[in-house]
């Protein structure tokens, strides 16, 4: 009874002292009438279920493509720490929940420096794209460039950890080096604060799209 009082708690505190950027994601999906969702870091698949159900306010669900990527079952403590990262599933369980959305839904286990290049020549451009893989310089930069392929002068992309005091790690030097004569870039305004054993840890979403030509 007490464990099933803290977890109602919990999930209150959550929900009014939680996360509040993830608005952004539902809110660009629904003025898009987005029909094509690709994450990069899929993580549980809880989000994209989410951003699927949001799809699916305009569209039927077999309409809707959702392609994830995420290194799954091949993730490891030591890339962990690199990536300063979560641990996913398994692949199987993802797609299991995924696939009850009725969207399609296409998995990419891997290392997105090696998953990207491999299979970004045979996707179609994507409406929208959320970058939340791992949070090294190196592997946002590669998702970047690989994630510009698929970038129309409609797709919105966010990328999730543009974190406002460290350049060391995250979007932040990413973006700082995204042309804005062919990019608007935009830091959205929500800021969530966490507190970590180093100090505070800021985080703004950044909406990308392309200037049209
Ligand atoms: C922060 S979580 C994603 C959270 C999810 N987008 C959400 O909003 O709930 C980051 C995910 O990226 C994956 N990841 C980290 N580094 C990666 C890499 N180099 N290639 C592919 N996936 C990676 C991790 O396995 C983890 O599941």
């Amino acid at each position: 009874m007490v464990r099933l009082l803290q977890k109602v708690k919990a999930k209150i505190y959550h929900f009014l002292y939680g996360p509040k950027r993830y608005r952004y994601l539902f809110e660009a999906i629904l003025t898009l009438r987005a029909r094509r969702i690709m994450e990069i870091g899929t993580w549980n698949g809880r989000r994209a279920e989410k951003m699927i159900v949001a799809a699916k306010q305009h569209r039927a669900a077999s309409e809707i493509e959702y392609y994830g990527f995420d290194l799954f079952e091949q993730m490891t403590p030591e890339i962990n720490r690199g990536e300063l990262s979560k641990t996913p599933p398994t692949q199987a369980e993802v797609a299991a929940r995924l696939q009850k959305t009725g969207a399609h839904v296409h998995l990419f286990e891997g290392f997105t420096h090696d998953t990207l290049p491999q299979v970004v020549g045979h996707l179609p451009k994507m409406d929208f794209i959320f970058i939340d893989g791992g949070h090294s310089l190196e592997t946002i930069a590669n998702d970047w460039q690989y994630a510009q392929e698929l970038v129309d002068d409609q797709t919105v992309v966010i990328f999730d950890d543009y974190y406002f005091d460290r350049s060391d790690l995250g979007a932040k030097t990413m973006i700082e080096k995204i042309d804005p004569k062919k990019y608007q870039v935009e830091i959205l305004p929500i800021r969530d604060r966490f507190k970590k054993e180093w100090g505070i840890l800021s985080i703004n979403f950044v909406r990308v799209t392309r200037r049209g030509s």
